[in-house]
């Protein structure tokens, strides 16, 4: 049974935070199926949209739904176009785990996504140029209209990390120590990670439609303080508080159940 929006598990105190629309699956599955479901709704309503997806493990059983989606007929997935959300500073397409070899492998490839339709930061080139770039291609395509993000165990939405300056556009980042830990379950083993390349809190929070998804009771206690209305330099996350297009995609265990 899936359950829709969260007012009564937001609080009721007179300072209650504003509830977030939220879906609760009753497992990952079924979660990745309703995100599936979503997002192939919107690409199916926006041709020629930009399209913005996190990589990170919570949505790539969503990207195999929606290759699968695509290959019943249901979805075109070439209708529109991509931008990457974030890149480790230093890696490639070569490097397990790196945000590149994870969307190619899970989405881009078996979606037949040609390459004149994505943009993905590339990792081993100059930040700052990445930036730019992704910047310009963002604007050429007229602003992200859809995004599929997940959250890190710090409040984190692509690398906005807790304490990266609130600015339009794409950032590059230090890297906090929780993400740096949490690293190794990318990469396989330690890796010496300092920076990401992310497109801003801000930038995302320009979609008329964002998605943040969790899975898992680790997730739990981040969900519960960004309902609660937790502060966005703590809990970047929070930076899309208010958002009218806002939804939360959990699974029961995320949703703290
Ligand atoms: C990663 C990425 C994010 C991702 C988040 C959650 O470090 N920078 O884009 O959404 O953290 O990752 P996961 O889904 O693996 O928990």
């Amino acid at each position: 049974m899936v359950g829709e929006g969260g007012a009564a598990r937001s609080g009721g105190g007179p300072h209650a935070a504003p509830a977030i629309p939220t879906t609760v699956a009753p497992d990952a599955g079924t979660l990745a199926s309703l995100v599936s479901v979503a997002a192939a709704d919107w690409i199916r309503a926006h041709p020629g949209g930009l399209v913005c997806l996190a990589a990170g493990d919570t949505p790539l059983p969503v990207y195999a739904r929606l290759v699968a989606l695509q290959e019943a007929g249901r979805v075109d997935l070439r209708s529109v176009f991509y931008v990457g959300l974030d890149e480790w500073v230093g890696l490639g397409y070569a490097d397990r785990g790196s945000c590149l070899q994870v969307m190619a492998d899970a989405f881009y490839g078996p979606a037949g996504i040609p390459v004149e339709r994505r943009r993905v930061f590339d990792g081993l080139a100059d930040p700052h140029a990445e930036c730019a770039a992704v910047d310009r291609w963002i604007a050429d395509h007229g602003g992200i209209g859809f995004t599929l993000l997940g959250i890190g165990l710090n409040g984190h939405i692509g690398f906005n990390e807790p304490g990266t300056p609130d600015q339009d556009g794409c950032v590059v980042v230090d890297l906090d120590d929780t993400t740096k830990a949490v690293s190794v379950k990318y990469f396989g083993a330690a890796r010496p990670v300092r920076q990401g390349v992310s497109v801003s809190a801000r930038t995302l929070a320009k979609a008329d439609t964002v998605l943040l998804m969790a899975s898992g009771a680790k997730k739990a206690p981040i969900i519960a303080r960004l309902r609660a209305g937790a502060d966005p330099t703590e809990v970047p996350a929070a930076r899309l508080l208010g958002h009218p297009g806002l939804h939360l995609f959990l699974d029961r265990e995320a949703d703290g159940g």
